[in-house]
């Protein structure tokens, strides 16, 4: 597969919804990326207090001339804050600042501040719009595009939120050069994904170029987050609201959830739990007969390489297995109380299904610690 140019941008089709993702260095310090969205109006900058420091400025610069007033809010930093309490936060700013129907909310930071400032947007006044100028490599790669938006319960991952598409996503590739190198293996986790449930030559690239990912070359991080959103945009643009298909971009969620919600939100970083999860799925799909052992280790050493752990954590010293099937049955994709999984079932190809217990059980017992 050809490496493209590190400039590119994917459409998301979605009718008089669609948008572009527009991939690049230096996105941030051009007034040309904020081109042709809404002007004279108030813009307000939603990050946190990692990354506002890092790149709020610029940004606040290139917006400047655009919007007659650019506020900022700043929120605590970290996923055990994607809740009622700090949503709350950016609607106090927007109430106290007069922010009417018109202002335009840029999302900058991780998939936290993403999916909280949608949130925001979505129900703001019944809705406003909003922008995504993701600065993780996950949020470049998945949370950003395709308009799910939401806070945690605490019983659950996501439980709370809205569809709700963005109008433009920024992915400014220089901004990765900050992240923490945990953050950088736990935004590859969804990389991979993409591997397995949607184009094995993708995977076939991302085991040949895993070294190039994780000393962070443009070109490799260019391809990796254009070839990405390709699939999410294709995906999306077919079952925006998750009636079927879209739900194989969980694949590892179901396992991968119950780790973050079972450890404390925050313990486990969401990206790893859900490198974890796709052993664990992978496993689970090798038990009834859908691909061999010899995928399932190719898939662990590919997620191992990336940095990522690939042996779950014990939930509870006395019923480990029982703890995580509590948990997942606590999961979107749950039917009547039925856990259903994202397994693969071949090349390229990803379905919905439900499993046994006992064999459930067994995979969690052969996966943990
Ligand atoms: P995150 O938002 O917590 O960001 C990770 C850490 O990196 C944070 O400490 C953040 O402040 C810091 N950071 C962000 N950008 C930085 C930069 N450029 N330099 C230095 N530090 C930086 O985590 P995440 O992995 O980006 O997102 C995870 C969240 O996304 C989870 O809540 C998950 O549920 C959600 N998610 C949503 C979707 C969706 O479709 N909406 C898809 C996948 C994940
Ligand atoms: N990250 C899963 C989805 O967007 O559907």
């Amino acid at each position: 597969m050809q490496a493209p140019n590190t400039s590119s941008s994917v459409h998301i089709d979605l009718g008089d919804r669609s948008y572009p993702i527009l991939i690049a260095p230096a996105l941030l310090d051009d007034a040309a990326t904020f081109a042709d969205l809404p002007k004279g109006g108030a813009a307000m900058i939603v990050s946190n207090v990692t990354v506002a420091p890092l790149y709020a400025q610029r940004l606040r610069a290139a917006l400047t001339g655009r919007f007659k007033t650019i506020h900022t809010v700043t929120l605590p930093d970290g996923e055990e804050y994607k809740n009622w309490q700090t949503l709350n936060l950016i609607f106090d700013a927007l109430l106290a600042n007069e922010c009417d129907r018109k202002t335009v909310l840029f999302a900058l930071g991780g998939g936290v501040v993403g999916d909280m400032t949608g949130f925001a947007a979505a129900s703001y006044m019944r809705g406003i719009a909003f922008v995504q100028v993701p600065t993780t490599l996950l949020s470049q790669v998945d949370s950003s595009v395709g308009g799910k938006t939401g806070i945690n319960h605490p019983q659950g991952k996501n439980m709370i939120g809205a569809f709700y598409q963005p109008l433009r996503v920024v992915c400014d590739l220089d901004t990765l050069k900050t992240l923490p190198d945990r953050e950088l293996s736990a935004g590859l986790a969804e990389v991979i994904k993409y591997g397995p449930i949607a184009d094995l030559a993708f995977l076939d690239w991302i085991e040949a170029n895993m070294d190039r990912l994780l000393a962070r070359d443009v070109d490799a991080l260019a391809h990796a987050v254009q070839r990405s959103c390709e699939i999410k945009a294709w995906v999306v643009a077919q079952d925006e609201r998750e009636s079927g298909l879209r739900a194989i971009l969980n694949f590892g969620h179901t396992f991968g959830h119950a780790i973050e919600a079972g450890m404390g939100y925050g313990k486990w970083l969401h990206g790893e739990a859900v490198g974890c999860g796709m052993v664990m799925a992978a496993q689970l799909s090798c038990d009834l007969g859908l691909v061999d052992a010899a995928f399932v280790k190719r898939l662990r050493t590919i997620i191992q390489r990336a940095g990522l752990p690939v042996i779950g954590p014990r939930l509870n010293p006395d019923d480990n297995a029982g703890r995580y099937l509590e948990l997942m049955r606590v999961d979107k994709k749950a039917e009547a109380g039925e856990i259903r999984f994202v397994l693969i079932d071949g090349p390229s190809r990803a379905s919905m299904r439900g499993a046994p217990d006992a064999l459930v059980r067994s995979v969690i017992d052969a996966c943990c610690a």
